[in-house]
């Protein structure tokens, strides 16, 4: 998610500086070097020019003390600071001086990736953190009612909860919602992103390894799983996991018991779990690319966001909502919505969901030079034909021929895209005549291969 991750290099040598650059490669959008001596004022440069770092990797020889790295993560609004460590000892001198994590050196450009860049993210999950609280779920209709009865109803109990929906519908906020309305509020609160993490390390990352485990197992590593004890478990893009986790998950559902890499004994844990995906898990399990009793467990409690275009009413509530969100933020004294501006958040469908027009507010309002957003402002596409007002000062006919012919070839496009350009088959379900849908996609200039399965 984001930008990649903006790197402070402490180290007494500069060409540290380059060997990270270069094994980071585009997981990094800016590596900087600087000595220790320079650390706080660039961490603080960096606050004051709203560029702010996501991690620092730090020399750990001589050994930072707990008041050093406490004043970088201070200076740094934050920052998560990473060990670079030679010896054996690296994890347990990132223990006492409260660095988030450790890496071996000399690097290994999958570890240095991996670990910074997933304390980049809990950077940027603390940064979020304290709006996050007060955040609600917004929207009208019955869906949301329905919504806060099913989470409510859930949330007092420890019943596994699966949540369904498209990108950028809320899925996490969902989640988050659950736990911090569940006994287990005071808990923490573990996202597991199952597709960010690569395969080898997610079963490390989740279990946990004894020492000895594999050749850099130095030490007992304890996984998220027990991190999340007591607390709150959630297993993001649960349909990207591979076939050997699902094993090992369903019987942390089944039995509360688990087994780190390595080790010859089980352990057990007190965890809620609370699982979410944008794919289609029938279709996974039919394929055999997942558990079908893993499924079953899973779906004990399913809950369905649906798409922001099947509840465009939700819109000018949802603009209102982040337009107070990033006024403070901003530090702009933006308060109102131009009719013309919000016509064109109104008018357009949001393939990314809420998490699109979220971030399409934002967008307009830095763009904003007065105090209230103009159209000009807002980087959408004209309203639709068919939610736009209608132009009464031309002529009926023309008006009403140029709706129909937005509406046809809108219509033909999902059609065709639907069917992946076959003519036939498309024509049957539209129930039309296959001539006439042929006449028709050509007079809208629609190119049918396309639509073609890649
Ligand atoms: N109903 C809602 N009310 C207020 N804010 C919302 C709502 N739904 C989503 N958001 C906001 O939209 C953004 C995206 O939501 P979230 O990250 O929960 O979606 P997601 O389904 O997990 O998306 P992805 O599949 O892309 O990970 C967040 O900033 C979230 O706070
Ligand atoms: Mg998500």
């Amino acid at each position: 998610m984001g930008m990649p991750p903006r790197v402070l290099v402490v180290d007494r040598s500069a060409s540290v500086r380059d060997t990270v650059a270069e094994l980071l490669g585009e997981a990094a959008s800016e590596v900087v070097w600087t000595a220790r001596e320079g650390a706080g004022a660039q961490l603080r440069a960096g606050i004051t020019a709203s560029a702010p770092f996501d991690v620092v990797l730090l020399e750990a020889d001589p050994p930072p003390t707990p008041a050093s790295i406490r004043e970088l993560v201070t200076l740094g609004g934050g920052v998560r600071v990473v060990l670079a460590a030679t010896g054996p000892d690296g994890a347990a001198t990132a223990v006492r001086c409260g660095a988030a994590d450790v890496v071996a050196k000399p690097f290994n450009a999958a570890e240095l990736v991996f670990r910074l860049g997933r304390a980049a993210a809990a950077t940027e999950r603390a940064d979020k953190r304290r709006p996050r609280k007060s955040d609600v779920l917004i929207g009208t209709g019955p869906w949301i009612k329905q919504l806060y009865d099913r989470i409510a109803m859930v949330a007092a109990t420890d019943v596994t909860v699966a949540i369904f929906g498209e990108s950028g519908t809320g899925k996490e906020l969902v989640a988050r919602t659950i736990h911090n309305s569940s006994p287990r509020h005071d808990a923490p609160f573990v996202v597991v992103n199952c597709a960010a993490i690569p395969e080898p390390l997610l079963e490390d990352e989740l279990f946990g390894h004894v020492r000895g485990a594999f050749t850099d197992a130095s030490r007992d590593r304890e996984g998220l799983l027990a991190a999340a004890h007591t607390g709150t478990l959630f297993l993001d893009e649960i349909g990207e996991m591979p076939l050997p986790l699902q094993a090992k998950i369903l019987r942390v559902l089944q039995s509360q018991e688990f087994r780190r890499i390595g080790d010859d004994q089980d352990r057990q844990v007190d965890v809620r779990i609370v699982t979410a995906t944008n794919r289609d898990l029938d279709a996974l399990v039919a394929a055999g690319n997942f558990r079908q009793d893993l499924y079953y467990r899973i779906n004990v409690f399913p809950l369905h966001l649906p798409p922001l275009r099947e509840r465009p009413e939700d819109i000018t509530l949802l603009v209102n909502h982040f337009v107070q969100k990033y006024r403070a933020r901003l530090g702009k004294p933006i308060d109102a919505i131009s009719p013309a501006a919000l016509a064109r958040f109104a008018g357009y469908d949001f393939p990314g969901n809420v998490r699109e027009l979220e971030n399409k507010v934002h967008q307009a309002m830095v763009m904003c030079a007065t105090t209230v957003i103009e159209d000009s402002d807002v980087a959408l596409p004209k309203s639709r034909a068919s939610t736009a007002r209608p132009d009464v000062d031309r002529p009926f006919r023309e008006v009403k021929q140029e709706m129909i012919d937005g509406f046809e070839k809108r219509y033909l496009t999902e059609l065709l895209r639907v069917h992946h350009g076959n003519l036939a088959q498309a024509a049957r379900a539209a129930g039309m005549d296959r001539k006439n849908l042929w006449a028709l996609v050509e007079r809208h200039g629609l190119d049918r291969a396309q639509f073609k399965k890649p």
